[in-house]
């Protein structure tokens, strides 16, 4: 079983909300009323519903930081943080899964809003995966990764989700097993 991404086809349609871009990076919030009813039927059908989404727009070679999602204050209650994740355009960009190196420590930098997530250098991790992500890709976001854009501008529209019998942020063991009907297995 894979350990960080899987394409899926779901069986409902995502309506994209159409964000301006700049020239520049952005990162920001997609209003859950701008996410169509019916996908998000999809996902109470699942028994899951969206905690929060984002709008990611990356400018042509862009290449994000090592991190993992994950704030300084919410060591204490996730565990883990699967994502749902639309992409438009980087085409053949790559999200790059690490596993850390022995011996190193917690580190913490900040991202987009100012607020501190785990970062590392290139020197901190080790390489275990990369893939291209798809029309949407079900991610692994707790493990730590980046993504090396193309040429091309890149957009993402990213959803976390939540399991609503625990409340809790999907897990990665559940999210295989919830979506298990609509997993691309290459
Ligand atoms: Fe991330």
């Amino acid at each position: 079983m894979k350990n960080y991404e899987f394409k899926l086809e779901l069986p409902v349609k995502f309506i994209p909300h159409t964000f301006e871009n700049s020239a520049k990076y952005h990162e920001i919030p997609l209003e859950h009323q701008f996410i169509n009813q019916e996908f998000k039927d999809f996902l109470t059908s699942l028994n899951l519903y969206i905690d929060y989404a984002k709008h990611f727009y990356a400018v042509p070679n862009q290449k994000y930081m090592n991190h993992r999602d994950i704030l300084d204050d919410q060591y204490d209650t996730i565990t883990d943080n699967v994502k749902l994740n639309f992409v438009l355009g980087g085409t053949g960009s790559e999200m790059i899964w690490y596993e850390l190196k022995p011996g190193i420590d917690l580190k913490f930098g900040k991202n987009y809003w100012g607020r501190l997530v785990p970062v590392y250098t290139d020197e901190d991790v080790v390489e275990v995966h990369r893939a291209t992500i798809g029309w949407p890709s079900l991610l692994n976001a707790y493990a730590i990764h980046s993504l090396q854009n193309t040429n091309e501008p890149r957009q993402c529209w990213s959803i976390t989700l939540n399991n609503l019998l625990t409340n809790k942020r999907l897990i990665w063991d559940d999210a295989i097993e919830i979506f298990k009907d609509y997993l691309i297995i290459k």
